[in-house]
């Protein structure tokens, strides 16, 4: 093979490649690997390029030697934890010794593991709060408070509050996970959108009744088909009205609002599009990128004292996503917060 054949076979590989000369000259390499190195390689030395020791002595290894070497790099400027794993094996160029370098950055490896250790501690602090009240209320009730009546129905009051908290973590868990099990898997069951809403709104009455909130519907009939789960999307606007109603004040009104789409610009089709619309404080501009987060709240006190997981929004993010859905946030400070859930259109 000459080097416009190699060239050409390394281009049919998605992983950062280079192939290298006897004299540690780089003859091809691939968009990958340029775009790890930052710009044009070929015809540069292996050191000019990489200058790491361990890939340096690998390289010059398999060159010499004519066996494959397996070892670990970083990229200059990058921290050890942006590493990059390299596989170099030897390889015929001509009638001369070569190698064939490969790499992987593990840095996006290393940025989920992060996550999900970040994800754990979380979890571990949401659910250690509540149990930490529960343990101090049980050694009280064993101790101090035994025999005082009234003390008791108080500290068991809390207790179920603290219970409870720690059941809804345990179960919007659940269907977090469960969500994103079958994020990729489209539902096939078509769903009456209008239908759907109509029972969200007489699901939330009690909790809005009791908020002293108003709800009200426009454009909420009809037949509006959509492909859908039908739990799912119900979870969606039973959490969105929820926040709606315990972020929107006491006295205010919640608008749930559905409009049909005929061409919908980034679905590129029809469409329908509900807003839930509050006269809250609103959000302030800086916390709506992040707002989808598990567990990222603008207030973290004032969620836990409502009763709140800050798991909703990202349950809503991934069910949305999975039914191929759009998820807009527009909020203003003092005026309040509309969500807008924009669905596909189901043919016919
Ligand atoms: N309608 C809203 N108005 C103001 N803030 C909101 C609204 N909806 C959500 N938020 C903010 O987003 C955060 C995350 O919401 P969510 O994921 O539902 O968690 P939770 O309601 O359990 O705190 C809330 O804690 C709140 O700070
Ligand atoms: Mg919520």
């Amino acid at each position: 093979m000459d080097s416009r054949d190699w060239q050409e076979a390394l281009a049919a590989v998605p992983m950062a490649l280079m192939l290298i000369d006897s004299d540690e000259r780089i003859l091809a390499a691939n968009a990958p690997a340029r775009a790890l190195f930052g710009g044009a390689v070929e015809d540069r030395l292996g050191a000019a390029v990489l200058r790491h020791p361990a890939f340096l002595d690998a390289l010059a290894r398999v060159l010499a030697q004519g066996e494959p070497a397996q070892t670990r790099a970083t990229l200059p400027g990058r921290s050890e934890e942006g590493g990059l794993s390299v596989h170099i094996s030897p390889v015929r160029i001509g009638q001369g010794n070569g190698a064939l370098a490969a790499f992987e950055d593990l840095s996006a490896l290393e940025q989920a593991e992060a996550i999900r250790r970040d994800f754990v501690a979380n979890v571990s602090h949401e659910l250690r709060t509540p149990l930490t009240a529960l343990i101090g209320f049980i050694e009280t009730l064993k101790g101090p408070a035994r025999d005082d009546a009234a003390a008791r129905d108080r500290f068991l009051a809390v207790m179920e509050s603290e219970a409870g908290r720690m059941m809804r973590l345990v179960s919007d868990l659940l269907s977090l996970s469960r969500v994103q099990a079958e994020e990729r898997r489209r539902p096939s069951e078509t769903v009456d959108l209008a239908a759907l809403l109509r029972r969200a709104i007489l699901t939330q009455s009690a909790l809005a009744g009791a908020s002293g909130v108003t709800l009200e519907t426009e454009g909420v009939a009809g037949d509006v088909p959509v492909r859908g789960d039908s739990d799912q999307l119900l979870q969606v606007f039973l959490n969105l009205i929820e926040n709606a109603v315990k972020y929107g004040g006491a006295g205010k009104t919640v608008t749930l609002r559905l409009t049909r789409i005929d061409r919908e610009p980034v679905l590129k089709g029809a469409a329908v599009q509900v807003d839930v619309i509050d006269q809250g404080e609103g959000i302030d501009a800086m916390h709506l990128p992040r707002l989808t987060e598990r567990f990222y709240r603008v207030d973290t006190h004032r969620s836990r004292s409502q009763g709140g997981t800050g798991l909703g929004l990202a349950i809503v993010k991934h069910i949305v996503a999975r039914h191929r859905g759009r998820l807009r946030i527009e909020s203003e400070i003092g005026r309040g917060s509309t969500f807008s859930v924009i669905l596909p259109l189901a043919a016919g």
